[in-house]
């Protein structure tokens, strides 16, 4: 039987929404250990201890989400970025332009977690006050998993929007020049008795190394979609298929998309948008580190007093989860459920670390002079 998630075409190995697949690993580690290393790990970085723990608090979230990619395994990136002096561990976010419902921040290129958890209290505040509001960030870095932020926003009773762009990988739908990064797009709707509603996806159909492990892996083909050649035609040959020729899933429609996160997460906020490099950062192009965030927000009391809105969510959701299998599948899911699912059943049982990630932070551990896993 193939179950709901399996049954959905945009599979992304490099942040996962179904299980992980097998990897080696050992005992799962409960997710404070996991916290304290991490914290420890980019404190020894040169992050301020309170900039630490909000790090690591975010990436230990997205493994128990089973967002793995977007986890942990994301401090080796960290780790080199500051290490390499492009990424400033200590700058704190600062509010560049304040118009009461709109507001535009300066990440410093410090943290992103940090810039994106600021935002998110300020979007959170100017939203009740205002009914709606939009907080932008430039100079941002990586934010990690959406779903951390505008889930946030959800259980304040928020409904929330975020967009980040990013180098420049994947050419325009139909063209060659590389002009976009992976251009992520969450959304987060507050429910009553329900979990909120939590979407979080890339706008591309796949990640690059998706290919690259169909290619170690020896795999005869990929599926249709994931990838063009270097010249831009659909194959599904994975030596012929390149990682900078990735495809936008749903086509022209995914791309649409793309091109709105481009222009709000960078254009609208004074970010790097397409070739344009508005940055103080020496990084450019595919190599940028510099990206751009927005935060959109909106009080639903304004229009249903009463909790009246988080109720019909509650209906909506309901009426989703009940609704008839399609054949050869075992379910059908609210985005975010299989995410809300996980994290309950890894807060109780461990998150499983593939044995490859555990010696990673072991050694960035001993190498910093901070505590380990083991
Ligand atoms: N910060 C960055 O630079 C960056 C870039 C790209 C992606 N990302 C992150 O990668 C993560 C995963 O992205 P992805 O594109 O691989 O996501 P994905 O294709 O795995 O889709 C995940 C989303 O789809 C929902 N979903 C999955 N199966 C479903 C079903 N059967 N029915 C209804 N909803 C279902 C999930 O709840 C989730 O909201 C996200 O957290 C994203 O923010 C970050």
């Amino acid at each position: 039987m193939v179950s709901a998630s399996g049954s959905v075409p945009t599979p992304d190995p490099s942040h996962p929404a179904a299980p992980a697949p097998p990897a080696p690993q050992t005992a799962p580690v409960p997710a404070e250990r996991l916290r304290k290393v991490a914290a420890g790990i980019l404190h020894a970085l040169g992050a301020p201890a309170p900039y630490a723990d909000q790090t690591a608090a975010l990436l230990v979230e997205a493994d128990l989400r089973g967002v793995d990619s977007h986890g942990t395994h994301l401090l080796g990136l960290y780790a080199s970025r500051i290490r390499a002096g492009h990424l400033h561990p200590a700058a704190a976010p600062r509010v560049v332009r304040d118009g009461g419902a709109t507001l535009l921040l300066d990440g410093g290129l410090g943290l992103g977690q940090v810039a994106g958890l600021e935002a998110v209290r300020l979007l959170v505040d100017r939203t009740r006050r205002h009914g709606v509001a939009a907080v932008a960030v430039r100079e941002g870095t990586h934010l990690g998993a959406l779903a951390a932020y505008t889930e946030r926003a959800a259980r304040a009773g928020v409904v929330c929007l975020c967009f980040q762009n990013g180098p420049t990988l994947v050419p325009p739908h139909g063209g060659l020049t590389p002009l976009f990064s992976t251009n992520p797009l969450s959304y987060a709707v507050p429910a009553h008795e329900e979990p909120p509603v939590v979407y979080d996806v890339a706008t591309t159909a796949v990640a690059g190394n998706k290919l690259l492990l169909a290619r170690k892996r020896g795999d005869a083909t990929i599926p249709d979609g994931w990838a063009n050649d270097t010249r831009g035609r659909p194959t599904t040959d994975p030596a012929a298929a390149s990682v900078d020729h990735l495809r936008w899933f749903g086509g022209h429609k995914g791309f649409g998309l793309a091109v709105l996160v481009e222009l709000l997460a960078g254009a609208l906020t004074g970010s790097c948008f397409g070739a344009t490099e508005d940055t103080a950062s020496p990084a450019h192009g595919r190599e940028r580190v510099a990206k751009g965030f927005v935060f959109l927000g909106l009080d639903p009391e304004r229009f249903l007093p009463g909790g009246g809105f988080a109720a019909r969510v509650d209906t909506l959701v309901r009426e989703i989860r009940a609704s008839e299998p399609a054949d050869g599948v075992d379910r059908v899911l609210v985005p975010g459920q299989l995410e809300h699912e996980r994290r309950a059943v890894r807060e109780a049982e461990g998150i499983p670390l593939p044995d490859a990630l555990r010696e990673e932070i072991n050694q960035y551990a001993a190498e910093l002079g901070a505590p380990g896993l083991d």
